[in-house]
């Protein structure tokens, strides 16, 4: 049995005193045993919604004293005794099959019969769908929050490097130069959809199902929008089947994560891809080294973070496969689905905000990427281009280049390269080809940097669309800042209010 079992230890039978010995408040002495005890108990796992529980009791205590539904003294003990059970903190609850009883035991053991008064007008199936909700929206800012300073990340190495050529691949073949500022900023793009599906996954948990009771409503008269302002909630889930048994938003925050992770797992292979060629050197706070190998400078952190997409495309997987076919309104499946989103949530946090750290610090190695960056013959659509401005057919062009392409090696200077394509154009066209276009410009478009330059079309690699590129981002990013701050700051505006009621009854 571990520390965290939550079958009968000692301490617990002392912690829930007389409760113990005739099961919970909950179940007096039905239900309280057997050998399925800890199998049905999500008491350790609860602790992830322990607070949560807590201030979702809060609320719902003072609604019930405001709508007259529980005097407001014995509203005043049951918060005093919740004050008590917070700070004794989760491991001192009693015995129960989950925090929720496990809370309510300990208020009635503080404050007797009367703290059974608490749970009117709701049931564990409303509190429990209330607590995810409440503290899945916390994961959810603090993942888009490490989305922002991964973005942060980019733009500023995107910035630094907007001029900084290097070879760009298609199925891992030299493709066309292109420079770090664009290939940085490619994930910049991918991560601010991460943000905003984060942000949108946040938008719809932050509905409140509190007072949809066990799927079938209540005939006491509780404020449902009063309990939802007062935890912060933006509305209501309405219907109260919907809210008791909805779990779409944790779908939808499990692969909101699975798709950012996957994203940085891309960003992360080819870092790691790039530190091989020796086109990038990682900084040592983000690299290890090998028990036996003392030479060797590993990209760990990167490898760690490619890793965690596999948990949280299992976890995304995992959380669908348990909803489906989930028949209305509350099925005990769902005691599993939450605390493993809560999991995974934390780990891509932790994996973007390790990417950012990484990319931050990393040192492009100018040099090598490009010398690097015309390799492959990459600069051949540019000339393919430059032949289609100058007025032929551009399939041509094409053919002229691609036959020009078996003869041109990555030694061949400027001049050598452009002496092979106006021998390819002779023999395909019968034309020279300065018919077409300037010797000097062919070797122009031979050049990495030149041929960068010239691609300038909106989002392309030439510095100036580039520059362009981090002038819309860094505004895009500080919208999305603003955006994530109006939610802190309105969770942070509802504890105050909360804070403030409870301290009328206390
Ligand atoms: N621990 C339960 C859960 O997480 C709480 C709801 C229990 N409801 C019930 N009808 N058994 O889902």
């Amino acid at each position: 049995m571990t520390d965290d079992d939550p079958g009968t230890t000692a301490d617990d039978a002392e912690t829930a005193g007389d409760s113990a010995e005739s099961g919970t408040a909950v179940r007096g002495d039905r239900f309280s045993g057997g050998p399925a005890r800890a199998f049905l108990s999500s008491l350790a796992a609860d602790d992830a919604i322990f607070a949560a529980d807590l201030a979702v009791d809060r609320a719902h205590v003072v609604m019930l004293a405001e709508q007259g539904i529980v005097d407001d003294a014995v509203a005043g003990e049951i918060l005093a005794a919740l004050e008590s059970v917070e700070a004794a903190g989760h491991g001192a609850l009693p015995d129960g099959e989950d925090v929720h009883e496990a809370i309510e035991t300990a208020v009635i053991d503080r404050v007797g019969p009367d703290g059974g008064r608490m749970h009117t007008a709701r049931s564990r199936n409303d509190e429990v769908a209330t607590c995810i909700r409440y503290r899945l929206r916390e994961d959810l800012l603090a993942v888009a929050e490490a989305t922002l300073t991964l973005r942060e990340a980019l733009l500023e190495v995107a910035e630094a490097h907007a001029e900084t050529v290097m070879p760009g691949y298609t199925h891992l073949q030299p493709a066309q130069p292109t420079t770090v500022g664009h290939y940085l900023l490619s994930y910049e793009g991918g991560i601010a959809r991460d943000t905003e599906r984060l942000l949108g996954a946040y938008d719809r948990t932050n509905r409140s199902p509190l007072g949809g009771a066990a799927f079938a409503g209540t005939p006491f008269d509780v404020d449902r929008e009063r309990t939802a302002d007062l935890l912060g909630f933006d509305g209501l889930v309405r219907n109260s089947m919907d809210a008791a048994s909805a779990r779409d938003f944790l779908a939808e925050a499990a692969t909101a994560c699975a798709t950012l992770s996957t994203t940085l797992s891309g960003l992360a292979e080819d870092l790691i891809l790039f530190s091989n060629k020796g086109f990038l050197e990682l900084s040592d706070d983000y690299s290890s080294t090998s028990s036996i190998m003392p030479q060797k400078k590993n990209p760990d952190t990167l490898e760690l973070t490619r890793g965690v997409a596999g948990d949280a495309i299992g976890e995304a997987t995992g959380t669908l496969s348990l909803l489906k076919g989930l028949p209305r309104a509350y099925n005990r499946d769902l005691q599993r689905a939450h605390a493993s989103v809560f999991a995974v949530a934390d780990d891509v946090r932790e994996a973007a905000e390790v990417a950012a750290g990484a990319v931050a610090t990393a040192d492009w190695a100018e040099g090598t990427l490009a010398s690097a960056a015309g390799d492959g013959f990459s600069t051949a659509t540019g000339v393919a281009d430059l032949l289609a401005a100058g007025g032929m057919p551009f399939r041509t062009a094409h053919e002229i280049v691609a036959a020009a392409a078996e003869g041109i090696g990555d030694a061949d200077d400027p001049a050598t390269a452009a002496a092979k394509v106006d021998e390819a154009a002779r023999e395909i066209t019968g034309e020279p080809l300065s018919a077409h276009v300037s010797r000097e410009d062919v070797e122009a478009a031979l050049d990495p940097t030149e041929s960068v330059a010239s691609r300038d079309s909106a989002g392309g690699p030439a510095p100036d669309a580039v520059a362009e590129a981090l002038a819309a981002s860094g505004v895009e990013l500080d919208d999305d800042a603003e955006e994530l701050a109006t939610r802190r700051d309105a969770l942070a505006a509802a504890t105050e209010r909360l804070e403030t009621e409870v301290a009328t009854y206390v």
